[in-house]
C-alpha cells in the first residue's frame, strides 16, 4: 500500500525533534572540545614564550605541508591541533634542563627525550585527543629508525607524525634563540636534501622542498604572524 511508505506528520515532527536534539548534542561536544583545546593551549603558553611561538609555527607549517600533499580536512585538523600540542610533554621536563644552554649530560638528554611519551600520557585520558597522540608521541622518530621514543622506521612511523617532524625540524633550524641565529635558507634546504630518506620521509621532504622553492611567501607569513 502506498500509505505505508509515507510518514505521517507526527512521525516527521518526531524525526525533526530527534535531529534537532542530535545537533544540540553535537554542538555541545564541539564546544567542550574547543574549550579543552583552549585549556591545553594556555598550558603550553604558560611554559615559555618560545614554546608558544614554536608550537604555533609547527602547527601552521604542518598544515601547509598537509595541504600540499592533498590530505583531507580531518587530517589537516589533526595536524593543526597535533602541531599546537606536540611538545606539551615538556611541562614534565625541568626548565633547568630545557633551557640549559651548555652541553647536556647523557642523563639530561634522556630526560628531554621523555617529552613525547609524557605528552602522549597527558592526552591519553581524553578520547577526544586520541587521534593526535600519534603526532605527539612520534614527532621525534627518524625515517631510518634511529629516532625516539619508539625507534620506529619508515612507514611504521604514523604519517602525520612524519609531517610534523619536518615542520618541527624546519622551525628548530629557522627560529632565533638567545644563543643562536637562524640558519640561512640555502643551508636549510641542503639539510633537507641531505637527510631525506634517513631523518625524513623522502616523499614528504620532497614536497616540503617544493614549498620552500615555490610557496616561500606562505612560510614568511607564518613567521611574521608568530615571530621567534
Ligand atoms: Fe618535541
Amino acid at each position: 500500500m502506498i500509505e505505508s511508505g509515507i510518514k505521517s506528520i507526527s512521525q516527521m515532527n518526531m524525526i525533526k525533534d530527534i535531529n534537532d536534539e542530535l545537533k544540540d548534542t553535537y554542538d555541545q561536544l564541539e564546544k567542550a572540545y574547543m574549550e579543552s583545546i583552549q585549556t591545553l593551549r594556555y598550558t603550553v603558553e604558560a611554559k615559555d614564550a618560545y614554546t608558544r611561538g614554536h608550537s604555533d609555527r609547527v602547527s601552521e607549517y604542518s598544515v601547509l605541508i598537509g595541504r600540499k600533499l592533498g590530505l583531507q580536512d580531518s587530517d589537516i585538523r589533526l595536524l593543526q591541533i597535533g602541531g599546537l600540542f606536540h611538545d606539551i610533554g615538556k611541562i614534565g621536563v625541568p626548565d633547568s634542563i630545557l633551557l640549559k644552554e651548555a652541553r647536556l649530560t647523557d642523563d639530561e638528554y634522556s630526560q628531554i627525550k621523555n617529552h613525547p611519551s609524557i605528552g602522549a600520557h597527558i592526552l591519553s585520558n581524553a578520547t577526544i585527543f586520541a587521534d593526535i597522540i600519534p603526532i605527539v608521541k612520534h614527532h621525534h622518530e627518524k625515517y631510518d629508525g634511529t629516532g625516539y621514543p619508539g625507534r620506529l622506521k619508515g612507514e611504521d612511523i604514523p604519517y602525520l607524525a612524519r609531517i610534523a617532524a619536518i615542520a618541527d625540524t624546519f622551525d628548530a633550524m629557522t627560529s632565533v634563540r638567545p644563543y643562536r641565529k637562524a640558519l640561512p635558507l640555502d643551508v636549510v634546504k641542503e639539510e633537507f636534501r641531505k637527510y631525506s630518506g634517513t631523518q625524513f620521509d623522502p616523499n614528504i621532504a620532497k614536497v616540503f622542498l617544493e614549498i620552500l622553492e615555490t610557496d616561500y611567501d606562505k612560510i614568511e607569513e607564518i613567521q611574521e604572524k608568530y615571530p621567534s
